[in-house]
């Protein structure tokens, strides 16, 4: 590899240590689940897993461990890539009326012929420990409790946890997805951040990315982020999860952009261990709020 050239001017980034943060997190969700066992109640997740999609059994099997070391009861599904809609929207109905289970993630991507929509609308609400379903959404646009999408979620906790306070910054949020990008944007407004959201059909997004005091890259696309995109002491967070030539990398080019960026998210180690620490956190919220139904 080329080493980078650097000039006496270039300072390295604070790196924002999502591991450390994450194992923080997950250390008082352990406490919460040990306070719920005093009451009896011990909280149970069920991912399912549909097909097998390489990287989706990956993350399952993080989920997994990760749940069982904080004491969650956790249960993976494996269902065949052949399997047909009725066959999950039924498993998900069991899901819905088994007391044990508190929290129910359905993984995605799913087989074409099963309507994410369709599957995400059926999980019921109180048990949507992702924050997908429409009236969780709804409930986070319009400032109501609910389940918050854990990847968001987990960058809002390591924000509050780097002691960075959001509130009056310009914000810039690159990607739109359900998943991603629109619940990231309602998280920061509702922090009191200006916010922009940029996409695809964005004119000049390196114009608008510059302007970014906080900048939250979800597009999905290898190191798209240079430099140049960057405003000199910006924060940066990277969600992304991409390979390039077989090797793990973010959304932003992080060798350039950390001699520019004050703090900045690694990848592996940034907001990837967060969301496995909010599933968990979202979990005990599932099964707490069943304890005082
Ligand atoms: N696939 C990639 N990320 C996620 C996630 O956060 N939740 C679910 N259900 N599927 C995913």
């Amino acid at each position: 590899m080329a080493l980078m050239r650097r000039t006496g001017d270039d300072k390295m980034a604070h790196l924002i240590d999502g591991k450390k943060w994450a194992s923080k997190s997950r250390a008082e969700t352990a406490q919460a689940v040990a306070a719920l066992a005093q009451q009896g109640v011990i909280p149970g997740l069920t991912v399912v897993l549909v097909g097998d999609n390489p990287a989706s059994k990956t993350y399952v099997r993080g989920k997994e461990k990760a749940a069982t070391e904080v004491g969650i009861r956790s249960q993976v599904i494996t269902l065949s890539e052949g399997t047909t809609q009725d066959a999950l929207l039924s498993l998900v109905e069991q899901l819905n009326a088994d007391q044990m289970v508190h929290g129910i993630l359905v993984q995605l991507p799913l087989p074409a012929q099963i309507s994410e929509q369709a599957v995400l609308a059926a999980i019921h609400p109180d048990k949507d420990v992702d924050g997908f379903h429409a009236q969780n959404a709804g409930a986070l646009a319009t400032g109501q409790p609910g389940f918050i999408p854990c990847t968001p979620l987990g960058v809002m906790k390591m924000l509050q946890y780097e002691g960075i306070q959001v509130a009056g910054m310009n914000a810039v949020v690159v990607g739109r997805s359900n998943i991603v990008g629109k619940p990231m944007a309602q998280l920061l407004l509702n922090a009191n951040a200006t916010v922009t959201i940029c996409h695809s059909k964005t004119k000049d997004l390196a114009d608008v990315t510059r302007r970014a005091d906080l900048l939250v890259a979800a597009i999905g696309r290898g190191r798209y982020i240079t430099r140049d995109m960057v405003k000199e002491g910006a924060i940066v967070i990277d969600v992304g999860m991409n390979r390039i030539d077989g090797k793990l990398c973010g959304d932003v080019d992080y060798e350039s952009v950390s001699a520019v960026a004050a703090s900045i998210t690694p990848v592996p180690g940034g907001v990837g261990p967060m969301t496995i620490a909010m599933l968990l956190s979202n979990t005990v919220q599932a099964a707490s709020l069943s304890a005082v139904r």
